[in-house]
């Protein structure tokens, strides 16, 4: 029971209520985010500081636009990944930056893991942006609502996600984000099938897989692909670039085979020619860049969660 609502470090710190508590709280974000000035008092007097130890364009962004729009103060700092990797210097660093009085840490870090130790060594909240190929829960959070909302708009009604079928397609082993998007959809009742080549699954299989996306495509109500990431090549886990297009990319004639109302999503960013060789602003169900809208809202969420309901004003 520990730290459960103080942390965002995966999706295990949450339950069913908790995020359903959480996408109720990124409809009213989202509301917010539509206003001619989106922005609130709510985290007036808050910090929060992105510890980013890899890459990220939409992530780090995104996170750093919701603290804004909450009126949060923001810390970057920026560490390429070689210069912190001894779990000592890494807990300095959080230490030093705690002792400014940081509110939450949002911790990018190539190793799994990483986001439970800083939440050892701080007293502010710790926020998963991704951790190795662990968990990302910020991303699951947006892509569920994602998908809750594109599905009301669409059919007219909130339908939610029991029974909803879900294809997660592509590099699960390696993806954060195909596992934390499984354990929250599987929270929610939805069900997932994880769709790749068989070198590319889990050793412990977190959903039912399969190899044969052609057998699957016409039951899904949600296509899901992950970015394959070039160094799977080199590594000889597919056979090659072609082959993996050929038996796993959404083409035009996959495309053409999919349900009116099936919604066609990707975490970004996207190797075009690869796992998608059909341009997604074609397709009447794709919402990739909804996806990025959404994630402002629901990491908007998450951090009026975690740092939301403490006074800060103190009286003139
Ligand atoms: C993902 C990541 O970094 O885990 N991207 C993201 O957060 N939008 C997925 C990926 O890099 O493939």
């Amino acid at each position: 029971m520990m730290d459960t609502r103080r942390h965002l470090r995966g999706i295990g710190d949450l339950d069913r209520a908790a995020l359903e508590r959480l996408l109720d709280l990124t409809d009213h974000m989202a509301e917010v985010g539509r206003r001619a000035n989106p922005k609130v008092p709510a985290l007036r007097g808050r910090t929060m500081c992105n510890l980013f130890f890899e890459d990220s364009t939409r992530t780090r962004m995104s996170f750093d636009t919701a603290a804004k729009r909450l009126s949060a103060d923001t810390m970057t700092l920026a560490v390429g990944s070689s210069s912190v990797n001894k779990g000592e210097s890494l807990r300095d660093t959080v230490e030093t930056l705690g002792a400014m009085g940081v509110d939450a840490f949002v911790v990018r870090h190539r190793s799994s893991g990483v986001p439970w130790r800083i939440a050892e060594w701080t007293e502010a909240s710790v926020i998963n942006a991704g951790d190795g190929w662990h968990q990302h829960p910020t991303q699951a959070l947006l892509d569920l609502y994602t998908i809750r909302s594109e599905r009301a708009r669409r059919l007219g009604e909130d339908a939610g996600f029991e029974g909803l079928r879900v294809g997660v397609i592509g590099d699960i082993r390696h993806s954060r984000v195909a596992r934390s998007l499984t354990e929250a959809l599987g929270l929610l009742g939805a069900v997932v099938v994880h769709i790749g080549p068989r070198t590319l699954m889990p050793p412990t299989p977190l959903a039912r897989s399969t190899d044969d996306l052609d057998g699957e495509l016409e039951d899904l109500d949600v296509v899901y692909l992950l970015r394959m990431q070039n160094e799977r090549m080199d590594a000889a886990l597919i056979p090659s670039g072609e082959e993996y297009t050929r038996r796993f990319a959404l083409d035009p004639q996959r495309a053409g085979r999919l349900g009116e109302h099936v919604l066609v999503m990707h975490p970004g960013p996207m190797n075009r020619g690869v796992e998608i060789t059909v341009d997604p602003t074609t397709l009447p169900g794709a919402v990739v860049t909804t996806q990025v809208t959404n994630g402002i809202a629901a990491r908007m969420a998450v951090l009026f969660d975690l740092l939301g309901g403490v006074e800060t004003e103190v009286s003139a």
